[in-house]
């Protein structure tokens, strides 16, 4: 890693494995723009039992974010599971805690896009990609989606939208990322990152 890079916060829940296949794709993208670096982060499940904890460092997948990654970053991807046509509780209570980065204006002007996977097909994809959006807006950020000129937005059958990326993981996740989201997923990564470089003047 060159520490002149820009590095591209790509912020995610999982509860199952889907939506971190999708930041990783997105990553993939991210990393192959020269001068861009992913840095993958996750947030710790949420309890109704107050006392409830997580271990320090999360079982698998990415470490769990820390507000100055927010600082650090030159733009975010999110990235949720849809939870009844919306974004999961992990990734909002992460959220409510950001008023004082909010106050300075952390994220204000840095670019940032959003991503899904959902268990059926039609069970909320947009709905949770233009929610996601909502926190980021407030923030100051500057949202962007997939143009058409990937020609997969045409033809996608499982997932992908102009509002962000997504996956259709059917029931207890059994399929496989299709071809048209794993491209479209790693557009969006390389979209996110040109845009960074291009709002800083690289
Ligand atoms: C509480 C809950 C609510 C859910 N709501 C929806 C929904 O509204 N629409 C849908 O298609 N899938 C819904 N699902 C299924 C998940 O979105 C789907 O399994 C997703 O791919 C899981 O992502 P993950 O593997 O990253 O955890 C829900 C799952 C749970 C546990």
């Amino acid at each position: 890693m060159n520490p002149a890079n820009l590095d591209i916060l790509v912020l995610y829940y999982s509860r199952h494995g889907s939506t971190r296949q999708l930041a990783e794709l997105i990553a993939q993208g991210i990393d192959s723009v020269k001068g861009c670096d992913a840095r993958l982060r996750t947030v710790p499940a949420v309890s109704t039992v107050a006392e409830a904890t997580q271990p320090e460092i999360p079982d698998q997948g990415a470490p769990y974010v820390e507000l100055k990654d927010l600082e650090e970053c030159a733009g975010l991807a999110m990235g949720s599971p849809t939870r009844f046509g919306n974004m999961a509780a992990p990734l909002k209570y992460f959220w409510d805690g950001t008023s004082s980065q909010w106050l300075s204006g952390t994220l204000a002007g840095k670019p940032a896009c959003v991503f899904t996977s959902t268990g059926s097909l039609h069970g909320g994809q947009e709905s949770t990609l233009l929610s996601m959006m909502l926190p980021l807006m407030h923030h100051g950020m500057v949202l962007l989606g997939l143009p058409y000129t990937q020609p997969e937005l045409m033809t996608t059958a499982s997932g992908g939208s102009p509002y962000g990326a997504s996956h259709w993981s059917g029931v207890n996740g059994s399929h496989a990322i299709s071809e048209d989201t794993r491209s479209l997923a790693i557009a969006l990564g390389r979209r996110l990152a040109q845009i960074a470089c291009k709002l800083q003047g690289r």
